[in-house]
């Protein structure tokens, strides 16, 4: 059987395009395997919204080239969005290299392996830029496929990402992604529920719908628009699933129907990620974000409002062009503010192509960059900290995941040793609430995939620490410890 390795950098989309590319290759009878010596084939699915990711893969490609020169032989590819992103420059940088195939061109990646095995030398299959061609050319030159997946690709049996929409219309001035994402286009709906239906019937308990700007998800016209919050209706109906989730969230299209289907439908997860990008509105002219730091506040207070005990966590860049230190007070003022359940802090990358590298010079120097956001994240740590004490001796509803990281390194070194990991009854498990809150706890194995009562006696900024609840028919709570 030919061996597979893939390494998946980057977003949610990506680890979902991994899914559906080894799906492919399953079936044409690869096996996988987690070392690139032994491996027929390696595939780096990549990222490109900032350089170092970037930087990243062409390091481990140079660390491929002895074992390519030993093995000509052996395929290798960079795939997704650095490959539409840098094209033939993958080949310049490193000559070896077999495949360059952009996200739009996934499905193509058993054929072109074929191609190059049989002698057809380099491949490329990427999209069109989003200036070669009419809005219709392009947006069908960034296919995306979707409906052959592999359930044992899954990060667990009962959680499944479901694709509703590629691209992004947005072009934010930092960002990279609607040119190598391409045009926003929303999927059909009934693509949509019929995957999601396939899913319940594998099995599948959580649903994570993803789009770039997922909540500007819209599908028709005229009279038969299907919005955003009508999917979510529709997807609520299908039994089996008991999560909805969904990410990214703009934040000008947190719209009310949305919010009210988020608080009135208990599959619903509670939680949001409404990315702010900075809490200064000269910033966020710069980025062209749409949207002003009073409309952010408004849209945050009414979603505060009108879902009570609702998560929201944001995306921050420092240190974007012309930035200054009263900008980044101003978004220090959001975070302390804002009582985000987490926000993911990034110092800007300047990504050549984007109006952002064309028009703005990068003038932040790197150590005010790291000294910005090193102060974000001690600030948002101590929110996230403060924030998970009130769990304290609550009873929390968590969908158990598996063990915990370090019942996974116990397992693996016990593995190793040849020892068996049945003989331990208790092990560390993991999991999460409705409003995405991380819980570790001792359990069973048998509990992973189950959605348990837990009860919280510890916290930091990150997780919750509890005990299993034992319900007693005709008794007091009893919990287990
Ligand atoms: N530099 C730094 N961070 C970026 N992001 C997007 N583009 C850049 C860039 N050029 C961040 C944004 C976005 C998240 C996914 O990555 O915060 O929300
Ligand atoms: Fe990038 Fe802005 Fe689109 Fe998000 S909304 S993917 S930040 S362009």
């Amino acid at each position: 059987m030919p061996k597979l390795y893939i390494e998946t950098v980057g977003c949610q989309m990506n680890v979902l395009d991994s899914e559906l590319v080894v799906a492919a290759l399953r079936n044409e009878g690869y096996e996988l395997t987690s070392d690139t010596a032994v491996a027929d084939t390696v595939l780096f699915n990549t990222c490109s919204v900032r350089e170092h990711a970037e930087e990243k893969i062409y390091s481990a490609l140079g660390r491929l080239k002895n074992a390519k020169q030993q093995n000509p032989g052996k395929v290798i590819g960079v795939i997704g969005c650095m490959a539409q992103n840098h094209q033939r420059t993958v080949f310049e940088r490193a000559p070896y290299v077999d495949l360059i195939v952009g996200p739009g061109q996934l499905h193509q990646i058993p054929e072109l392996i074929r191609k190059v095995q049989s002698g057809g030398g380099q491949q490329i299959e990427v999209s069109l830029g989003r200036k070669e061609g009419t809005r219709e050319s392009i947006a069908r030159s960034h296919e995306s496929f979707d409906p052959l997946r592999d359930p044992t690709m899954r990060p667990t049996p009962f959680q499944a990402y479901v694709r509703i929409q590629i691209g992004c219309d947005k072009f934010c001035t930092y960002c990279i992604v609607p040119s190598v994402r391409g045009p926003e286009q929303s999927r059909p709906p009934e693509h949509i529920l019929a995957e999601a239906r396939q899913l319940a019937g594998e099995g599948c308990k959580e649903i994570t719908l993803l789009g770039q700007t997922v909540n500007s998800y819209k599908f028709g016209e005229g009279e038969r628009i299907t919005r955003f919050s009508d999917l979510i209706y529709s997807l609520h109906e299908i039994d089996g699933i008991e999560r909805i989730k969904f990410v990214t969230n703009y934040p000008k299209d947190m719209t009310d129907d949305l919010l009210t289907a988020v608080r009135d439908l208990p599959k619903c997860s509670k939680y949001l990620h409404v990315p702010a990008q900075s809490g200064s509105d000269a910033q966020l002219r710069a980025m062209r974000r749409g949207y002003t730091v009073g409309e952010y506040r408004e849209m945050l207070a009414r979603t505060y409002e009108q879902i009570p005990g609702v998560a929201v966590t944001s995306d921050f860049i420092v240190g974007f062009s012309g930035e200054t230190d009263e900008d980044f007070q101003l978004s220090m003022d959001l975070v302390r503010e804002s009582r985000f359940k987490n926000s993911f802090i990034f110092k800007y990358s300047e990504r050549p192509g984007t109006k952002g590298a064309m028009l703005l010079p990068d003038d932040v120097p790197d150590d005010v960059k790291r000294a910005r956001n090193n102060e974000m994240l001690a600030l948002q740590n101590e929110i996230s900290e403060a924030d998970n004490q009130l769990f304290l001796g609550q009873n929390v509803q968590v969908l158990v995941e598996g063990l915990s990281k370090s019942a996974e390194k116990k397992a693996g070194a016990q593995t190793a040793a040849g020892e068996s990991r049945n003989r331990e009854h208790v092990v560390q498990l993991t999991g999460r609430t409705m409003c995405d809150r991380i819980v570790v706890f001792d359990g069973n194995r048998r509990q992973i995939g189950e959605t348990i009562d837990i009860a919280i006696y510890d916290a930091n900024a990150h997780t919750l620490f509890g005990t299993v609840v034992v319900q007693h028919v005709g008794l007091e709570l009893v919990t287990l410890r």
